[in-house]
């Protein structure tokens, strides 16, 4: 895997520092307690996503769009993303076990994303599964002069990233980036469209660097016509930080992907869509119960 990224285990930890209460040391009792009880739920859900799928209704892509409807919202609320947020999760890198909230190992994602793109200097830049636009506006002021383009399943997310776009970026919203900024004008540059991955709107090879930040992660059911249209679209590389199996080995993890029908494809399945590995590290926060990390591909 030749490629290699400009991004060292200082940057890393000092992006996750701000977002951590705590951290825990190995053995303690009531993180243990809390991880077997996480492990017992999961299993059942697991066990009943497999043996009573009436009882469970995920991972059909209406189910999908409906949910993130309703967690985008109405209104543009950037609040969650606020480094000062109390709620934690139970999040492991490498050996260290940590309680930080979910901004951590999200501003980390950034940090890669934009690391590839010092590394590959692409043109243009096609973010899957966009949500409410915050990685590709962030990232369209750290790189002015690179032309971003958000695709995104639902009509919030894409309706509210549009309004953001038109007004300065929120205070908010600059504090989380997690490398400085150097144009505040450039996110009203990026272009945000609604479409499925199932079937981008997007012509072939129309960019230079795909990628996907736990937007995968919700699109099981659709999963070769998923790769497939980002391997069409790309002429370059694609990046996915994402739970492959590779890194959902364990019981608990196994558990958690099975259970909420999340994607699950190796890095080896990858060539059976043109794209081949150039790099890919797990070196990052994740939850104790589940597993992501940054494949990034060549399209050859
Ligand atoms: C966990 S959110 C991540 C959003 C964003 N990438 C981020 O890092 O904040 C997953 C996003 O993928 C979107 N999504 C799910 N299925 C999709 C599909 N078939 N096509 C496009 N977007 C999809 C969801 O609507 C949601 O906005």
């Amino acid at each position: 895997m030749p490629l290699s990224l400009a991004v060292n285990r200082e940057q890393l930890a000092a992006a996750f520092a701000p977002a951590v209460h705590r951290e825990v040391a190995a053995g303690d009792r009531d993180w243990s307690k809390t991880v077997r009880r996480l492990h017992l739920a999961l299993r059942w859900k697991a066990f009943a996503t497999r043996w009573l799928p009436w009882l469970e209704r995920r991972g059909q892509s209406a189910t999908v769009r409906e949910t993130y409807e309703e967690v985008w919202g109405a209104q543009a609320d950037f609040h969650k993303f606020d480094l000062a947020k109390r709620e934690k999760q139970l999040v492991v890198w490498g050996e260290r076990q940590f309680y930080p909230s979910q901004l951590g190992a999200k501003r980390i994602h950034l940090l890669y994303i934009a690391a590839l793109i010092e590394a590959l200097r692409p043109g243009r830049v096609l973010e899957v599964g966009s949500g409410l636009g915050q990685n590709a506006m962030l990232l369209a002021q750290r790189f002015p002069d690179v032309q971003f383009t958000g695709v995104e399943l639902t009509a919030q997310g894409t309706r509210i990233a549009a309004v953001t776009r038109a007004a300065p970026l929120p205070e908010v919203l600059q504090r989380y980036a997690p490398f400085p900024l150097s144009d505040a004008s450039a996110h009203a540059r990026v272009g945000f469209v609604r479409g499925s991955a199932a079937q981008l709107p997007f012509a072939s090879s129309a960019f230079d660097l795909v990628y996907t930040v736990q937007a995968l992660e919700q699109m099981e059911a659709i999963r070769p016509q998923a790769l497939s249209e980002i391997a069409r679209v790309c002429r370059g590389h694609t990046a996915m930080i994402e739970p492959f199996r590779d890194w959902n080995q364990t019981s608990l993890r196994r558990a958690k992907t099975q259970g909420w029908g999340l994607f699950s494809a190796a890095i080896a399945d990858l060539p059976a869509f043109g794209l081949t590995a150039v790099h890919s590290t797990g070196d990052m926060p994740m939850k104790v119960y589940y597993g992501v990390g940054l494949v990034v591909a060549e399209k050859r």
